[in-house]
């Protein structure tokens, strides 16, 4: 008996890592029914778009790219294209109205159902809060993998903060019980995998059920760092008000956690904080990163920046400039304020857009001059290096510094090796190393 050839899915992602996760699970569940992912839309028989809502462009980007894919839609009607993500989330039905060649739409919290939507005929739109998609997801297979992988333990934000979909988009906090984590984690490890980070849109609330217990971030990466074969530990996003004890004390007390933390603040201005309904101050975030840095003094710090939300000022953008320099960010990320549907602040009166495009190049000159100091700052140091894939050149190989930097160097180490290495040049996204033997 021959074996039926298999169907070619490609998936296009968005956004933040969770889609990167999603997407990886999305492939998994859809192998069952005979489909493997490719890397081009065209030869594809599904094609899944994992999309953003966060800010206007994303969002956009997904009815243009809907429209290139239409003319393989012609070509082949039995195509299936189906939009995922947060923007089916939010739009659900419209999508369908909008453009007519979608064939599913599939939220974030319904994916696990996708087998059951692909083989229906008709168009159809899921877009329903599950309890545990996870729970119906098939175990993770994939000998291919890397050496670095993703885990979401958590999902969904109770924060609302003023000018963000994602309470609405993700739903309510939710975290996976610890033993399925410890389960997926373990089985992970037995891939090869030696990092892990861990994800959520509010991570450090995880407090996921054990038992009759309730367990921390700051437990679970304790309990995560016991298993044989991982090495690496990171979290990604937290929110300053959920930052707890015993969360700060590991990054000084257990060594499988990295020292690199992304902590966004949105502004460095009180007024602005409060308007965005933040429930924190400049001066509690900056008394939170004293405290992570007297527990790990070589902490990197990455963060969030929004300007121009609606009142914001001169002064309030001076703010934010100061707390930057204050801080002294390893990297970060800053965005102009793009009203969203729904949320609060879409209400309010905008800044005009050339003060906020001139804030934003402002911010962005001094975040990249921090950066270029943190990596000059590397060099001559020693790091390890978590050999992940082959460099650009003959005999290079790359990978994360604990810093999270991406480091090249010359060697001849498996992938997944931790390597010591020395670094010798700093380049503008990336670092030079040389190998230390032993
Ligand atoms: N849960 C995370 C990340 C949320 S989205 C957190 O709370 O930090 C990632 C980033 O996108 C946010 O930190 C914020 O800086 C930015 N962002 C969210 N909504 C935005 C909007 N309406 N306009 C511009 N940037 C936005
Ligand atoms: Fe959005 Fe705020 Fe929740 Fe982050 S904490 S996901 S910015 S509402
Ligand atoms: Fe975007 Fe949804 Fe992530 S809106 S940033 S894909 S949670």
């Amino acid at each position: 008996m021959t074996e039926q050839p298999k169907k070619k899915l490609f998936i296009k992602t968005y956004g933040c890592q969770m889609n990167v996760y999603d997407s990886e699970r999305m492939a998994e569940a859809m192998g069952g029914s005979g489909y493997e992912r490719t890397d081009t839309a065209e030869g594809a028989d599904m094609i899944l778009l994992n999309t953003c809502h966060i800010r206007e462009k994303a969002a956009e980007k997904v009815y243009s790219e809907l429209g290139r894919l239409k003319p393989l839609k012609t070509l082949n009607p039995d195509l299936k294209i189906g939009v995922a993500g947060c923007v089916a989330q939010a739009e659900g039905e419209e999508i369908l109205a909008r453009q007519p060649i979608v064939d599913m739409v599939v939220g974030p919290q319904s994916y696990h159902r996708l087998p059951e939507l692909a083989a229906g005929g008709r168009a159809a739109v899921l877009t329903e809060f599950d309890e545990d998609k996870f729970a119906h997801l098939p175990a993770r297979p994939s000998p291919t993998r890397g050496p670095a992988a993703f885990l979401t333990v958590q999902e969904g934000c109770d924060k609302f903060c003023a000018f963000c979909v994602v309470p609405y988009t993700r739903g309510a906090e939710v975290s996976r019980p610890v033993a399925r984590v410890i389960g997926e984690a373990e089985g992970l490890a037995r891939q090869g995998v030696r990092e892990i980070t861990l994800l959520g849109q509010n991570v450090n609330a995880y407090h996921g059920a054990d038992g009759d217990a309730t367990r921390s971030l700051g437990w679970l990466v304790r309990r995560l760092a016991r298993i044989e074969g991982i090495e690496r530990i990171r979290y990604t996003t937290s929110h300053p008000n959920d930052m707890e004890d015993d969360l700060i004390a590991a990054h000084g007390d257990c060594p499988e956690l990295m020292p690199y933390l992304h902590l966004p603040v949105q502004s460095g201005s009180d007024r602005m904080l409060k308007a965005m309904n933040r429930r924190h101050t400049a001066e509690s975030y900056l008394a939170l990163i004293g405290r992570l840095r007297a527990a790990r003094p070589d902490l990197a710090l990455s963060g969030d920046f929004i300007v121009g939300f609606p009142g914001e000022t001169d002064a309030d953008f001076e703010d934010t400039m100061s707390l930057v320099r204050a801080v002294h960010y390893a990297q970060a990320y800053s965005f102009k304020y793009s009203a969203r549907p729904g949320t609060p602040a879409a209400e309010r009166d905008p800044v005009a857009p050339d003060v906020a495009d001139a804030r934003l190049q402002t911010l962005q000159a001094l975040l990249a001059e921090q950066q270029a100091e943190a990596q000059a700052a590397m060099v001559g140091r020693e790091t390890r290096v978590l050999v992940e894939k082959a460099g650009r050149l003959p005999g290079q190989l790359a990978g994360k510094s604990e810093h999270l930097h991406a480091v090249h160097f010359e060697a001849d180490l498996p992938k997944g090796e931790i390597a010591r290495v020395r670094i010798v040049e700093a380049g503008s996204h990336s670092l030079r190393g040389e190998a230390i033997g032993g």
